[in-house]
């Protein structure tokens, strides 16, 4: 999804810029641009692709004086992915770039156009510059242009302006997409949509809130609340570790992923376990006070692993639990009561969806609680509590170390309840924390699993489609082995609770139609084998993923044999990703930014 980068100091603003959009790549783009003002005149380029295409396009371009710069990365939504469409856009002597959706972009436009002005791309971003001219022209100030237009404008925004009219100077306004301003002892100042372009520049940064705008110069960063109030930056000491942001030697962002998970699940679950019990210090008590009912809400992977909590939550701690598509949970006017803990779940923490069904929740005055990989993202600010999931960065479009770290947050949680409202024997208890320590060595990849997973993998480059099918909590496993081959390697995969497939998709079986089949020896291994046997029968080609082999199989993958089927759950996801994994390679597709789709989506 888009992403925002901006500068203002007098290193080399050109190469500032671009390395900062580099950092966001991995959100998912199909054209990028910068605008830089140096001396008095500004500088712009765009590029329709990936980066390289707009660093060759600047390559002759120097910026080795004072200037000011603003960047973008545009994942289209209002027009389609080409060069006049790409961002920053210009008005007569002023550049934008902007993030999220401009609601009443049409009315503007069309007032804008009745007086004269001539709009060059089909965005909704290139009101925000031309009506900031008008309003230029009438107030003769450009933050008194900028504040009203700001005030004008109705949707979300994270917004990057600089104008002639204001050399030094680049104006900001934030509502409801993310936005950040660093600083260091040098007087630079950086801005951008996430904190990893800032690593290695900034030592502090300001995450600005909803309805922050105003301006930032080198020596001043002048700011405004909702309320028009004057604000001061709260600064927040800003990491230095960038190593996680790099390939370390694996083929791919995803892979090295996958490879982390073992160490990304101890990380999760340190100084969260004692003997007897789970611990989460950051949980407030009173949170599950007068809960009956848990909801959880989330899009993509996140919402697969709010599946697999649903499971957990009314086995182990016996409080009924219902999951909902943010998407749809948004605008089906659901019934919310105040006996329901409203959990959302979201890597990124700024899902537009997920992040608006926690604003419902929160106007509805529920409690409200996020699982969330990312410390200070919109959600972990709104929410009442949180818990961090702790898996690092992610990079690889198609999420998987952070869904490990989502399902062993809800193991975890499950088991905090279980205690709390002693719906399990303390012995089960323990046993169950006993469990969760052996997650981390369950999802060591193996050289023999990886080699014999690579080698499968040759076998299912075609077909007319794969059914991945489970019961239990492996049916959302199922859904996210499916979800992954989807993402990377385009083709048609669903995930299906295994009992469900002789009403209706079984028609489909024949040779050409591959089924996944995942088979844990510790959860309904008799029935669901009875359902692999139905398909088998009608010849679909069957994958088993299991630890007992299984003779009307055509591909065996044996799992190791595991006490829980929690642990065989680990190992299972492990090589539902890792097989996507290398038939995507075998396709020859681009594995950590799949085409279409975007790491974080900031719209709805
Ligand atoms: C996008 C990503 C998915 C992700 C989903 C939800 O679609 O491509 O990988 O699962 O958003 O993202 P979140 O950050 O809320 O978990």
């Amino acid at each position: 999804m888009c992403g925002i980068v901006g500068y203002i100091g007098e290193k080399n603003t050109k190469d500032i810029l671009l390395s900062g959009l580099k950092e966001l790549e991995y959100r998912g783009y199909d054209s990028a641009g910068i605008a830089v003002l140096q001396d008095g005149d500004f500088q712009s380029y765009k590029a329709v692709g990936k980066l390289v295409n707009l660093e060759e396009k600047t390559k002759d371009f120097i910026t080795d004086k004072f200037a000011v710069g603003i960047g973008h990365t545009r994942w289209a939504t209002h027009g389609k992915p080409t060069e006049l469409n790409a961002h920053p856009h210009l008005g007569e002597s002023s550049y934008v770039v902007h993030n999220g959706i401009i609601e009443n972009y049409a009315e503007l436009k069309q007032e804008l156009t009745n007086e004269g002005v001539t709009f060059l791309s089909q965005t909704d971003t290139e009101v925000i510059v031309h009506q900031f001219e008008k309003n230029l022209k009438l107030t003769n100030t450009a933050f008194e242009a900028f504040k009203q237009t700001i005030h004008e404008l109705h949707g979300a925004y994270a917004i990057l302006l600089v104008t002639k009219s204001e050399e030094k100077t680049i104006f900001f306004a934030k509502n409801g997409s993310p936005m950040l301003v660093g600083i260091n002892a040098e007087d630079e100042k950086y801005f951008a949509s996430s904190d990893t372009p800032l690593i290695g520049h900034c030592s502090d940064v300001n995450y600005f809130e909803d309805g922050d705008y105003g301006y930032v110069t080198n020596d001043a960063i002048i700011m405004y609340d909702k309320e028009n109030r004057a604000k001061e930056p709260s600064f927040k000491k800003l990491s230095t570790n960038k190593l996680s942001a790099q390939k370390d030697g694996y083929r791919f962002f995803m892979e090295k992923e996958i490879y982390e998970q073992s160490s990304v699940i101890a990380d999760t679950l340190l100084g969260r376990l004692t003997d007897k019990e789970v611990v989460f210090d950051e949980l407030p008590a009173s949170l599950f006070e007068g809960i009956n009912e848990i909801k959880l809400c989330a899009c993509g992977t996140s919402y697969h692993s709010a599946i697999s909590a649903s499971y957990m939550f009314e086995r182990y701690s016996k409080v009924k639990t219902s999951v909902e598509v943010a998407s749809e949970f948004r605008y089906r006017e659901p019934i919310m009561s105040k006996d329901t803990l409203f959990v959302v779940i979201s890597q990124s923490g700024e899902t537009a969806d997920t992040l608006e069904t926690l604003k419902m929740a929160k106007r509805a005055g529920l409690k409200t609680l996020v699982i969330c990989n990312v410390d200070n993202s919109s959600m972990v600010r709104l929410a009442d509590a949180f818990i961090l999931t702790r898996a690092g960065v992610e990079k690889g479009v198609a999420s998987t170390k952070a869904f490990a770290s989502q399902v062993t947050i809800f193991w975890m949680l499950s088991i905090y309840l279980a205690k709390r409202n002693d719906t399990l024997n303390q012995d089960e208890i323990s046993r169950q924390i006993r469990l969760m320590r052996e997650i981390p060595s369950s999802v060591k990849v193996s050289d023999d699993m990886h080699e014999k997973i690579k080698r499968l993998s040759k076998r299912y480059l075609h077909g007319h489609g794969f059914f991945f099918i489970g019961r239990d909590v492996f049916f959302p496993l199922a859904l996210e082995g499916a979800l992954k081959l989807k993402e990377i390697s385009y083709l048609h995969a669903e995930g299906y609770p295994s009992g469900e497939m002789k009403h209706g998709p079984i028609a489909l079986a024949d040779p050409e139609l591959f089924t996944i089949a995942l088979l844990p020896q510790h959860l309904l291994y008799e029935k669901s084998r009875s359902n692999v046997e139905e398909l088998s029968a009608r010849d679909s080609t069957i994958c088993a993923i299991s630890p007992i082999e299984f003779d009307k199989a055509d591909d065996y993958i044996k799992t190791k044999t595991h006490e829980d089927y929690m642990l065989e759950f680990f190992e299972m996801m492990l090589v539902v990703q890792l097989l996507s994994l290398e038939i995507s390679v075998r396709l020859g597709n681009d594995v950590d930014m799949p085409r279409n789709l975007a790491k974080s989506v900031t719209v709805e």
